[in-house]
């Protein structure tokens, strides 16, 4: 692997970040709307998966029981769908010069696995360089909601889903303590790095999220566009 070359093109790559119910998906799509106007070529995509074997390894870890996996083996099933999903989505996307808006990263994998489950910040950090290397998101937009109203937010989204296939509710059912570190990680993670990661306040109606989102896109990453 050659780290810098696999970052070529024109193209930016932005993430989305957040616990439950922070209302991420929806973002995607306004925020890739307003691009689009722009005049700018726009993918959107979505961790885990985006990509169709990413997309399998995807329904092994959103459905089920809530243990039935290690920590580390969540982690290594995280890592594996993401390298998938770089290899047939987002580097390419990015190689032709599209401004790629991921839906959760690895800085989900950091959060969730490294902080929820205890596994710690080291043991996904040497995953990551091992499996990721040195390509980054120019952008990280963590949207942060108290863990209380995100569950809530989410709960009543999956009761709009009653009835739809597959339940894709696992980590939901997963206590209030793991969200509570959930969300002290993703805030830690935007500490560590504030030249990469802003963190909007999403406990607020979602036009007002959007318009801030679009704020920081364009003001953090529009000075050199194509
Ligand atoms: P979604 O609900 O945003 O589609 O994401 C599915 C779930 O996967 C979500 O509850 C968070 C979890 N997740 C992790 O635990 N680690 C990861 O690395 C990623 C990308 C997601």
């Amino acid at each position: 692997m050659d780290p810098p070359s696999e970052r070529p093109g024109r193209g930016r790559f932005i993430t989305l970040e957040g616990g439950e119910g922070a209302g991420k998906s929806t973002q995607v799509h306004i925020l890739a709307g307003a691009l689009r106007r722009r005049g700018l070529s726009v993918v959107t995509t979505r961790e885990p998966g985006g990509a169709p074997a990413a997309e399998e390894i995807r329904a092994l870890l959103v459905g089920g029981a809530v243990h039935r996996w290690s920590a580390m083996t969540e982690t290594l099933l995280h890592y594996a769908a993401r390298r998938e999903h770089l290899d047939a989505t987002i580097l390419p996307m990015l190689a032709a010069g599209a401004w790629v808006i991921c839906d959760r990263f690895a800085d989900s994998t950091t959060a969730y696995q490294g902080y929820g489950h205890g596994l710690g910040r080291d043991a996904v950090r040497a995953l990551h360089d091992l499996v990721v290397g040195a390509i980054r998101p120019d952008l990280t937009l963590i949207l942060d909601i108290p863990v209380e109203e995100g569950l809530a937010r989410a709960c009543r989204r999956a009761s709009d889903r009653v009835g739809a296939a597959g339940s894709e509710d696992r980590y939901e059912r997963m206590d209030r303590a793991f969200h509570e570190r959930v969300r002290h990680g993703f805030l830690a993670i935007a500490e560590g790095e504030p030249e990469r990661c802003i963190v909007v306040d999403a406990n607020r109606p979602p036009d007002r999220v959007a318009a801030e989102l679009e704020r920081c896109v364009l003001a953090r990453l529009t000075r050199d566009a194509p």
